[in-house]
């Protein structure tokens, strides 16, 4: 009888950490297609070419007729928001992302300038009420029918951050650390492994793969790789480096992109750019799009002028049911 109880208990903490990740369903358009714009490393007041970047987002997305805007993280330099009434939010958002096709829904994470801090502003519903766009979570998915996105607080994950005394992070609701990047990666391994999406895409802040300044985040290649490997997940997608970059696994079919290049740019850090994994690295302003349907996948970088500057794209055959 103790047995049972114990294992009934254990099942039910499985099932309440399945149901971890707060899903929000964005619906696809009648012509089937689903189309976004991905941002990181921009909230600057407009300045170091963020508001020429937002220009070029709108004109794009305008083209695109996107469905939404994806947004890696670091949204507001330098020091995230100070609570729920900084100005800030209205100078580096509302005012700059202004086109009438980026008035979509923007899905936001968090970068580690965000963290610098008060995190529980950028998470509150009232700056919902002060721009319907702004969504952002800590870890979430939107779960767009033929596609998934799971978007993954990585900050925590970076050890660095909880050793250094230049800067201050507001960890709470994140200690302790184990337990908090445990349960990340719990809930995504139980979400991944439900999911019957075509297209599955993570989005973090942190880089797996990088050739850019910070480089590689040894944290997730450790322990968020094994898990995208595991599940087939398509593509990983981050900020932090502020750059554009295209990376192939060499293990795996996953590309990891890299679009953080939202405002302050030209870093002039490069490495192992022969390397033949790297598809392509661009150091200055910039966004990427991804287009999808069922059974085609399109990922295109814009620099600060809207000129497109590198296109991939793979097909996936529809499944078979084999009875
Ligand atoms: C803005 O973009 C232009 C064109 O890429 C570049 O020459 C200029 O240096 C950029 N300005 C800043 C502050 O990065
Ligand atoms: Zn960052």
């Amino acid at each position: 009888m103790f047995l049972l109880l114990v294992i009934l208990a254990s099942f039910l903490i499985d099932c309440s950490r399945a149901t971890g990740l707060e899903k929000f369903d964005h619906p696809i358009k009648v012509n089937g297609n689903l189309k976004f714009l991905v941002v990181g490393d921009w909230g600057r007041k407009g300045d170091y070419n963020q508001s020429a970047v937002a220009l070029q987002m709108g004109k794009i997305g305008e083209e695109l007729d996107i469905d939404f805007v994806v947004s890696t993280g670091d949204n507001f330099y330098t020091n995230g928001l100070t609570g729920e009434h900084d100005p800030n939010f209205l100078e580096s958002f509302t005012n700059v992302y202004k086109a009438k096709s980026l008035q979509n829904q923007w899905y936001t994470v968090l970068g580690n300038h965000d963290y610098r801090g008060d995190v529980e502003a950028q998470l509150s519903p009232y700056l919902r009420k002060i721009d319907s766009r702004w969504i952002c979570l800590r870890s979430f998915i939107i779960n767009a029918e033929f596609a998934e996105i799971f978007m993954v607080d990585t900050t925590p994950f970076v050890k660095e951050y909880f050793v250094e005394t230049k800067h201050t992070y507001d960890w709470r609701n994140v200690m302790p650390q184990k337990t908090y990047t445990e349960n990340v990666l719990k809930d995504l391994e139980n979400a991944l492994s439900e999911s019957r999406a075509k297209w599955k895409i993570v989005v973090g802040h942190h880089a797996i793969r990088s050739v850019g300044h910070h480089g590689d985040t040894n944290e997730l290649v450790e322990r968020l790789l094994p898990i995208l490997r595991a599940y087939d997940v398509d593509l990983y997608i981050n900020g932090h480096d502020h750059c554009l970059e295209h990376i192939s696994d060499t293990e795996s079919p996953i590309q990891f992109l890299t679009s953080g290049a939202g405002s302050k740019a030209w870093r002039g850090d490069v490495k192992g750019l022969n390397s033949e994994d790297v598809k392509f690295f661009y150091d200055g302003q910039g966004f990427m799009s991804v287009q999808l349907t069922p059974t085609h996948v399109e990922i295109e970088y814009y620099d600060v002028f809207g000129k497109a500057v590198h296109k991939w794209s793979r097909t996936k055959q529809l499944h078979h049911t084999v009875i």
